[in-house]
């Protein structure tokens, strides 16, 4: 049977997955074979993000990282880097910084360290993650150690890792922003903005964790989508998961989920998207696995889900 990677191949697209560190557990070998053949493109769930490669202040541990990403390179497989700057993985010594040119600092020494080190290794980089909030009106989140680095320090961000490796391709990624709505609206207003003012930002990340009552129609996630394609921006799924309502595996939910699956895909590809990925590989790995949210199930079987993946590609 052709796999979701040839499948994707075919039409021009990378097909992945986030992965982590139980892809290196002997006990479960079937992780690391799914992922090898069915993926083109990998993400580290937490594996590249600041707390977890700088918890401590100047002191970089690259090791587990460089050790996922060399498996990923000797099978072919792209990787996306995910995530250097993020209110929620931003370690506690960050904290104690006050001021702009302390935090800043702090980012842009950050920044240079993380994406020099990975080099040409990884190709596609979450500059900025969430940093738009849900607050009425949707301004930048303010429970942030960000908050306290000034009015440009998005800007500086997408600068840094710019001049860190100009060949690397910078993304702005956030949730609950697939479809046309209030924090999509304050997405496009950000980086239409980094845009005009210059900024190197060559793509934005749609997150896409949603259930099965999504609708990509009703959502008006292609008129979205298209309205950041046209500011020449490449479009990308990120995160995506579809959870499952409370009555669980049933036909009838796994029916509805492979149909939001497919439309994603499809809503996916009328835009020319670079990628889709999947957050986690089978259901257990999911960060949301009461939702059975994935294209496998426990046993790495291929879900109903799988197979419309494959048939929208
Ligand atoms: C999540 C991981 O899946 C969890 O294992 C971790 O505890 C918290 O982060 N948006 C993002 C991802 O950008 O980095 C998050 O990943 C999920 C929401």
């Amino acid at each position: 049977a052709p796999t979701l990677k040839q499948a994707a191949q075919a039409r021009g697209v990378l097909i992945g997955a986030a992965v982590n560190s139980a892809l290196f557990d002997d006990l479960d070998p079937d992780y690391a074979d799914t992922v090898a053949r069915e993926f083109g493109v990998v993400v580290l769930e937490n594996g590249m993000k600041w707390k977890t490669l700088q918890g401590t202040q100047g002191e970089f541990v690259y090791g587990l990282a460089d050790a996922t990403v060399a498996w990923a390179q000797q099978r072919g497989l792209a990787v996306r880097g995910h995530t250097l700057i993020w209110h929620d993985s931003a370690p506690a010594w960050l904290y104690q910084f006050k001021t702009a040119p302390e935090v800043q600092a702090a980012m842009k020494s950050h920044i240079t360290n993380v994406v020099t080190h990975f080099g040409s290794r990884v190709k596609y980089w979450d500059v900025v993650n969430e940093v738009v909030s849900d607050a009425p009106g949707h301004p930048l989140r303010a429970n942030s150690p960000f908050a306290a680095a000034g009015p440009d320090y998005i800007d500086q961000a997408f600068r840094w890792a710019h001049a860190a490796n100009p060949q690397a391709r910078l993304y702005y990624n956030d949730y609950n922003t697939e479809g046309l709505n209030g924090k999509s609206d304050a997405v496009y207003a950000l980086v239409k903005g980094l845009l005009a003012r210059g900024v190197p930002i060559h793509g934005v990340g749609f997150q896409t964790h949603v259930s099965s009552a999504f609708s990509v129609k009703d959502s008006g996630m292609l008129a979205n989508l298209k309205r950041f394609r046209d500011l020449g921006l490449d479009i990308q799924m990120t995160e995506v998961d579809v959870t499952l309502p409370a009555s669980g595996a049933t036909p009838a939910n796994l029916a509805r989920q492979a149909q939001v699956y497919r439309d994603l895909v499809g809503a996916c590809l009328s835009v020319k998207c670079s990628a889709f990925v999947t957050w986690g590989v089978n259901d257990p790995s999911s960060w949301r696995a009461g939702g059975k949210p994935l294209l496998f199930d426990d046993l790495y079987a291929k879900k109903p889900a799988y197979g419309a993946v494959i048939g929208a590609l």
